[in-house]
C-alpha cells in the first residue's frame, strides 16, 4: 500500500506555528501596541483570538457588531502575525442565555444551571445549535478573504453535557437509529436485569439521577450519544465556514489526557484528518504525577499522533508556568517549559502554541501563566519565550516531516467508558493510569510508541500492547494483525465484555481463542496486595486462576500453586502474551520482548525522537530531561545551537539538541 502523501497542516503559517491565544478584548488600545512589538520580539508568528467574543461580536439578538474583531484582524495583518480565527461559540453570554432558558444545560440532578462562567450550552437545544452555524457563517463570510487569516478554530474544548428533556429526544432518535426498534434496545441495555423493560420510545431518558446504579449499557450509550453529538456541532459550524471560506484548515482542540471532555476522539479524528482539517490538542501537565511527569509530554503527543493517523498534528494550547486550576504552585523549573515545548515538536507538532499571549487582569484565569506574565518582558518565562521564537524559526525546514513508531498502546475510548460504568469487579483496574504506565516504562527505554485504535491497521507496528483493553467485541482485526507477524502484549480483564458492556460467555471472552488461554476465574486484589511470582517478579490489582488452550506457560504463580500467570503463544507469523495479572515491573516483562531503542545505554530521561520527511531528510531530536550531560552518538547539524554535532558532541544537563542527521 502506498502511503498518503503527508498533508502540509497549516499551509497559511510560514514555518512552524508559535504563539498562542490573544485576548486583546480584556485590554485598552495602547497595549495592543505593545503586543505587537512583543509578538515581533518572540517570534510569534500565529495567535489564536475570538475564541471567548460572542458577547462583543453578537451583544443582542440580531444585533452584529464586527468593528473590533476587524481592527484585531487588521493589527494581527499589520504586525506579521496570522490568525487561527475561532467561532466564540464556546460561550453564549447571558443575553443568549437569558433569551433562550432551554439552552442552559441541565444536571442529572434535574435542575438547570445558571449561567456566570463558560460553555454553559445544552448540545441538544436547537436554538443554541441554530445560533452556532449563525455565527460561523457570518465570520466565515465577514472574513474568508482576510490575509490574516491562516486557520479556524470552531468552538473551544467541546465537553459539555446536558440530561434536559430536548437531551432525551435527541438521545431517542439517536437509538432508534443504532437499534431499529425497542427489541434491540431491549436486547442491548439487558433490560430484563432489574425488570427495566422499555415499552415506549417516550420511557427513555438520560441517565439521570436515580435511585440506585443504573444501567451500565444505557450509562455507556449516553456517553457516544454525547460525543456524537459534540462532535455533530463541530461539523456543523464547520460547514458552515467551508462554505465561504473552502480552502483554509479547520480544526477544534481537543483535550487528549484523561477523560474530561468524554468524547471519543478516535471517532472524531476520522473526521478531523480529512482535506483542510487538522488534529490540534491542548494538553497540561499534572505536576504531582511523580511516576509519569516527564513522559507525559510524549503521551499526550503519542495519542495526538495515533488521532492523527500519520499527518502532523499542532499543539493548540499549553501552559508556560503553573497552571491556576492545577491547584497553583506548581512553577515549571528553568529551561523546562522549553524542553517539553520542545518535546512535542520532537513528536509531531508542527508548532508550540499557549493558552495564553497575555495574562489577563481579571476573571478566573487572571493567576494562570501566559507567555507574557503579569511580570511583562522581564520575567523568566518571557525570556524563555523568546528563547523558543528562535528555535522554532530555526527548525522551520522540519515542517512536515513525521514520526515512526517502533510500538502502539491501544485505547478505546468506548472500552475506557464500559470501565467507568456502574458495577465493576475492582475499582483499581483503571485504564488511564496503567496505559501511562506503559507508556512511561516504554519512554524510559527509549521506545517511542504512538496510541492506537484496537480496530485500525496496526501492520506498522512491530510491537502492540493493550494492557486494557475490558471491552472487545471480537478479534478479528488484532488477530489479522498478529498473524501477519506482530507481536500483541495483551493484560488482564481485556476482551471481556462486548460492545453493550454484555460479558461474553467463556472468559476471557473475545481473546479466548487467540489467546490460547482460558480463564477460569478472577481474583481483584486489594489495592496493597500483590501476588508473588516465579521469575521473582510480583503482581498487583488482580490476578486470575487460568489454564493453558495451546498457550504455553512462561510464568506461574507463587501463590496460587500451579496456576500461570503469564502465557505466551504463536499464531501465524506472529505472537502474543498475555498477562492475568498487572507487573509490578513492567521492565522485567519488556526484556522478553524484541524491542530495541535506537540508542541502547542512554541514561533513563535522555529522550531521542526522529522527524522524518517523505524525501528521507532527518532530524534527531534529543532532550535531556535530566540533570546530568549526555553523549548522544549521531551526526550532522544541530539547529538549535547552529553548530556541528559528532558522535562525541556531549549534551547539557536540561537542554535540547535537534541534529539534522547525515546518514
Ligand atoms: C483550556 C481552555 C482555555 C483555558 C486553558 C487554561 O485549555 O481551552 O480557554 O481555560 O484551559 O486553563
Amino acid at each position: 500500500m502506498t502511503p498518503k502523501p503527508v498533508r502540509d497542516i497549516i499551509p497559511g503559517i510560514d514555518g512552524l506555528a508559535f504563539g498562542g491565544d490573544y485576548n486583546p478584548e480584556q485590554w485598552p488600545r495602547e497595549v495592543w501596541e505593545e503586543d505587537i512589538a512583543l509578538m515581533r520580539e518572540a517570534g510569534v508568528n500565529v495567535a489564536t483570538v475570538n475564541v471567548f467574543s460572542w458577547a462583543s461580536i453578537n451583544p443582542g439578538p440580531g444585533k452584529w457588531e464586527f468593528g473590533q474583531l476587524d481592527d484585531i484582524m487588521d493589527l494581527l495583518e499589520s504586525g506579521g502575525v496570522k490568525a487561527d480565527l475561532a467561532t466564540s461559540t464556546a460561550s453564549p453570554p447571558p443575553w443568549f442565555s437569558q433569551a433562550h432558558p432551554e439552552t442552559l444545560p441541565v444536571a442529572p440532578e434535574g435542575h438547570r444551571l445558571h449561567y456566570g462562567a463558560r460553555a454553559e450550552y445544552c448540545p441538544h437545544a436547537p436554538a443554541y445549535q441554530e445560533a452556532v452555524v449563525e455565527m460561523a457563517s457570518k465570520l466565515a463570510e465577514r472574513y474568508a478573504g482576510h490575509p490574516a487569516l491562516a486557520m479556524w478554530h470552531v468552538g473551544n474544548e467541546y465537553y459539555r453535557t446536558c440530561f434536559c428533556d430536548l437531551a432525551a429526544a435527541e438521545f431517542q432518535a439517536w437509538l432508534r437509529d443504532r437499534y431499529g426498534d425497542l427489541d434491540g434496545l431491549n436486547d442491548a441495555w439487558g433490560t430484563t436485569f432489574w425488570s427495566q423493560t422499555y415499552t415506549d420510545w417516550e420511557q427513555v431518558l438520560p441517565p439521570r439521577a436515580c435511585a440506585e446504579t443504573p444501567n451500565p449499557s444505557f450509562v455507556l450509550d449516553y456517553r457516544r450519544f454525547g460525543s456524537d453529538a459534540r462532535l455533530k456541532l463541530f461539523n456543523s459550524e464547520a460547514a458552515a465556514i467551508a462554505e465561504h471560506s473552502p480552502d483554509k484548515p479547520i480544526t477544534t482542540n481537543l483535550m487528549v489526557t484523561g477523560n474530561f471532555a468524554g468524547n471519543d476522539y478516535f471517532r472524531w479524528g476520522k473526521d478531523l484528518n480529512g482535506e483542510n482539517r487538522l488534529i490540534s490538542v491542548d494538553h497540561y501537565l499534572v505536576p504531582n504525577d511523580t511516576i509519569t511527569y516527564e513522559p507525559q509530554v510524549a503521551y499526550a503527543a503519542a495519542l495526538s499522533r495515533g488521532l492523527a493517523h500519520g499527518h502532523p498534528w499542532l499543539l493548540m494550547e499549553q501552559s508556560a508556568n503553573a497552571s491556576a486550576w492545577r491547584g497553583g504552585g506548581f512553577a515549571k523549573r528553568t529551561g523546562e517549559q522549553l524542553r517539553h515545548s520542545l518535546g512535542y515538536v520532537a513528536h509531531g507538532s508542527e508548532g508550540a502554541m499557549y493558552f495564553q499571549w497575555r495574562a489577563s487582569r481579571y476573571g478566573t484565569e487572571r493567576w494562570h501563566a501566559a507567555m507574557v506574565p503579569h511580570g511583562g518582558r522581564e520575567t523568566k518565562t518571557f525570556q524563555e519565550v523568546v528563547q523558543l521564537g528562535q528555535w522554532m524559526k530555526n527548525l522551520a525546514e522540519i515542517k512536515g516531516s513525521t514520526v515512526q513508531s517502533q510500538a502502539a498502546i491501544l485505547l478505546d475510548f468506548e472500552s475506557v467508558w464500559a470501565h467507568d460504568t456502574p458495577g465493576q469487579l475492582s475499582s483499581f483496574m483503571t485504564p488511564f493510569p496503567e496505559l501511562r504506565r506503559w507508556h512511561a516504562a516504554l519512554w524510559k527505554r527509549g521506545i517511542t510508541c504512538d496510541i492506537a485504535h484496537p480496530a485500525e491497521d496496526l501492520s506498522r507496528y512491530p510491537v502492540v500492547f493493550a494492557p486494557s483493553l475490558q471491552m472487545l467485541d471480537d478479534d478479528a482485526n488484532l488477530r489479522r494483525y498478529v498473524e501477519g507477524g506482530g507481536t500483541l502484549v495483551v493484560g488482564p480483564f481485556s476482551g471481556v465484555t462486548d460492545r453493550n458492556e454484555h460479558v461474553h460467555p467463556g472468559m476471557p471472552g473475545a481473546l479466548r481463542d487467540l489467546l490460547g488461554v482460558r480463564v477460569v476465574e478472577h481474583v481483584p486484589l486489594r489495592e496493597d496486595e500483590m501476588v508473588a511470582l516465579d521469575d521473582g517478579t510480583s503482581g498487583a490489582f488482580w490476578a486470575e486462576t487460568a489454564a493453558s488452550e495451546g498457550a504455553e506457560v512462561i510464568v506461574s504463580y507463587v501463590d496460587y500453586p500451579g496456576t500461570a500467570a503469564i502465557f505466551h503463544r504463536a499464531v501465524g507469523s506472529g505472537q502474543v502474551w498475555y498477562l492475568t495479572t498487572r507487573p509490578t515491573d513492567l521492565n522485567s516483562f519488556l526484556d522478553r520482548l524484541d524491542l530495541q531503542p535506537e540508542f541502547p545505554g542512554l541514561p533513563e530521561g535522555v529522550e531521542t525522537v526522529r522527524r522524518t520527511h517523505e524525501d528521507g531528510r532527518s532530524y534527531l531530536f534529543a532532550l535531556n530531561h535530566t540533570d546530568k550531560e549526555a553523549t548522544i552518538p549521531a551526526s550532522g547539524h544541530d539547529l538549535l545551537a547552529n553548530t556541528a554535532w559528532t558522535p562525541t558532541t556531549t549534551l547539557p544537563a536540561n537542554t535540547c539538541a535537534v541534529i539534522r542527521e547525515v546518514r
